[in-house]
């Protein structure tokens, strides 16, 4: 709940620097900066973050595909494009969860519409984010192993997953 409340705070205060673009320019393809820039402000600076923690932690495992890990870190989240969720909306979806994970589940159906529709629409690509992110960057043509990361960032971990995956889950965690 605290690190839903830092994001929240940190959606709020989020600022992208020139520092960040050019960090950006370094990992990204023009089509993917697209999907990038897709995000809506909040979830584009949380990519960033994660990034930036990734960078740190990855010290530690001299066999990790750097590159990889740093791209996947920008774009793990392109499935929740801007426009689907307010600052508000969000709230009221992390609210929920936390106090009813299986009702939350229920509610969710894609469509926008009313203030409800968008609420159970919100939720939907909340739950939904990794495979519609995956489809997205399927579209967009980007490299097979960054979509299959997308897609798997929420799983549950597996002895056998990837060093990447192991990494960008522990930096999404920690923003
Ligand atoms: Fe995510």
């Amino acid at each position: 709940m605290f690190k839903r409340i830092k994001q929240f705070y940190f959606g709020l205060t989020a600022e992208i620097t020139k520092i960040d673009h050019d960090f950006l320019n370094v990992y990204l393809s023009p089509e993917e900066r697209e999907l990038f820039y897709n995000m809506d402000a909040a979830t584009q600076f949380h990519s960033i973050r994660v990034a930036k923690t990734a960078q740190q932690l990855m010290t530690r495992y001299p066999a990790v595909d750097k590159n990889l890990l740093l791209r996947v870190a920008l774009l793990h989240d392109i499935g929740k494009p801007a426009g689907h969720l307010t600052t508000i909306l969000r709230s009221l979806i992390v609210l929920i969860n936390h106090f009813s994970p299986n009702f939350a589940h229920k509610l969710a159906r894609p469509g926008r519409g009313n203030r409800w529709n968008n609420l159970r629409h919100g939720l939907y690509i909340q739950y939904n984010h990794p495979s519609i992110g995956g489809e997205l960057a399927k579209k967009a043509g980007v490299d097979s192993q960054v979509v299959t990361l997308i897609e798997d960032h929420h799983r549950l971990a597996k002895p056998e997953d990837s060093i990447e995956l192991t990494i960008l889950r522990k930096a999404d965690n920690l923003n």
